[in-house]
C-alpha cells in the first residue's frame, strides 16, 4: 500500500458482474483512482468472466470443491493476490464466506456491497427477503468483510423505496442501480482513508 502507482483491486464475483462492470468503468472514468488487476471466481461459468475477457481484465476461476479444504482453497486464491500485487479485495457479488486465510492476510482490506439495509437481510438473497416482507424501503450496504456474514464495519449505506407497483425484477434494477454509484464512490474514499494511513 505504500508503493508507489494506482491501487491495485481484486474484485471478487460469483455471478453476473454488473457491480465489477461498474467499477472498472468508474476507473476508466477516473472517478476512481484504482486498477481493477484481477477478477477472481468461485464459478467457472460466472457471466462476470465473460465481462472480464470484454473489458481485457485478466481472470481467474476455480472449482472450490476441487480442493480438499477452504483453507487450501484460499491459499492457492491468496498465490494469485500475491502474484497479482492486490492491494484491496472487492467482494461483488461473490456468495461465499471469506475464511481465515484470506482475512488475515487481507486484514481490513476487503469490502462487501450487500442489498438490503444490513443487518436487515444479510445472505444471498437480500432484495428479495425486503420485498417479501412488504417493506415500504430497503437498500444497499457497503461494508468491510470479517468472518460473518455481511457482518463487519458499515462503510456506507443508501436507502432505496419500494414502490406499491414495484414487482422483484424493477427492485432489482433499482438496487442495481444503486449500488453502480454507490460502489465506486465508497472504494474511493475507503482507498484515500488507507492511502493516508499508510503514507
Ligand atoms: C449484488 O446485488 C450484490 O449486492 C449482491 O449480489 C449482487 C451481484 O450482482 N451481493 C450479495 O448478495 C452478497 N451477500 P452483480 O453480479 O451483477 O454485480
Amino acid at each position: 500500500m505504500s508503493k508507489a502507482g494506482p491501487i491495485r483491486l481484486a474484485v471478487f464475483a460469483s455471478g453476473s458482474g454488473s457491480n465489477f462492470e461498474a467499477l472498472v468503468k468508474a476507473i476508466r472514468k477516473q472517478t476512481l483512482e484504482a486498477e481493477v488487476a484481477l477478477l477472481v471466481s468461485d464459478k467457472p461459468d460466472a457471466f462476470a468472466l465473460t465481462r472480464a475477457d470484454t473489458l481485457a481484465v485478466p481472470s481467474v476461476s476455480f472449482y472450490p470443491k476441487q480442493f480438499p479444504s477452504k483453507e487450501v482453497f484460499e491459499r492457492e486464491v491468496l498465490d494469485h493476490l500475491k502474484e497479482a500485487d492486490i492491494d484491496l479485495i472487492v467482494l461483488a457479488g461473490y456468495m461465499r464466506i471469506i475464511g481465515q486465510t484470506l482475512l488475515e492476510a487481507f486484514d481490513n482490506r476487503i469490502i462487501n456491497i450487500h442489498p438490503s439495509l444490513l443487518p436487515l437481510y444479510p445472505g444471498k438473497q437480500g432484495i428479495q427477503d425486503a420485498f417479501d416482507a412488504g417493506d415500504k424501503e430497503t437498500g444497499v450496504t457497503v461494508h468491510l468483510v470479517d468472518e460473518g456474514i455481511d457482518t463487519g464495519t458499515i462503510l456506507a449505506q443508501e436507502k432505496v423505496v419500494i414502490d406499491p407497483d414495484d414487482t422483484i425484477e424493477s427492485l432489482e434494477e433499482k438496487i442495481h442501480a444503486v449500488e453502480h454509484v454507490l460502489y465506486p464512490e465508497v472504494i474511493q474514499t475507503y482507498i484515500k482513508k488507507l492511502q493516508k494511513e499508510y503514507a
